[in-house]
């Protein structure tokens, strides 16, 4: 059977706490990332107040009551995504006022902190978290809330192929390792177009409205 895609508020209600949860994604980040730098794997103390305080920015895959795979994204300050573009923010480092809570429609930007799938994963599975992705970006876009720049820190060839398929050009090298790979518009909506065609119509709609 396939694995299934959750949000955290779906764990919390099978009984999992906020502190369960940051544990096995950090133990599945041990798993996938290994040798990762203190600097950008940050501790589960730190993490568990991005789970706690901006739940919306994590999808988890399940199977059989095992978290087996999850992406983490956050719409980041602009002084945030600054520093960030200059590779000058380390995963570990970003702190909840780095974190945009979404409450006012509008554009803002988005960092990709990670995708990370256990070995077993790979392959097809990995769609339904990307086809969850785009289901957040358009239930976003729906409300009124768009992204007007992406970008992800790259560590390993595997986020290098997936973020080179989506568009995406390699940018700043990251301080404590990674490298910055980022879109240009409109290579970032034919992106979204491939993950779902409502979604790409919106912000074709949308950012052509505003040029
Ligand atoms: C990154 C990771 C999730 C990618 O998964 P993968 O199975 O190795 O990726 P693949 O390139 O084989 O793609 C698997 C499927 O995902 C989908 N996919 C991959 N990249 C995609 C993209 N850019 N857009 C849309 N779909 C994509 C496709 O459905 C693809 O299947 P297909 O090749 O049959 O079309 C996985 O390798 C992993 O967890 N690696 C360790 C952690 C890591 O390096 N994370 C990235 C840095 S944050």
């Amino acid at each position: 059977m396939m694995p299934s895609v959750r949000t955290i508020s779906d764990l919390l209600l099978q009984g999992r706490t906020h502190e369960d949860i940051t544990r096995e994604l950090y133990a599945l980040d041990q798993r996938v990332f290994p040798g990762m730098p203190l600097l950008h794997a940050g501790v589960p103390e730190v993490w568990v107040d991005q789970v706690r305080y901006h739940q919306p920015n994590y999808r988890v895959m399940v199977d059989g009551g095992r978290l087996v795979g999850y992406w983490h994204v956050a719409p980041l300050t602009e002084p945030s995504f600054a520093r960030l573009l200059h590779g000058d923010l380390a995963d570990g480092e970003i702190e909840l006022d780095d974190v945009q809570l979404l409450d006012q429609p509008g554009e803002y930007d988005l960092y990709f902190l990670v995708i990370a799938v256990d070995d077993e994963f790979r392959g097809p599975p990995v769609k339904l978290l990307l086809d969850a992705f785009g289901d957040y970006l358009a239930d976003l876009a729906r409300d009124g809330f768009y992204f007007r720049r992406l970008c992800a820190n790259v560590f390993t060839p595997d986020g290098e192929r997936l973020f080179r398929r989506a568009g995406m050009i390699p940018g700043s090298m990251q301080d404590g390792g990674g490298q910055i790979f980022s879109f240009e518009m409109p290579a970032m909506i034919d992106w979204f177009k491939r993950l779902s065609p409502e979604l790409g119509e919106r912000y074709e709609r949308h950012f052509q409205a505003r040029t």
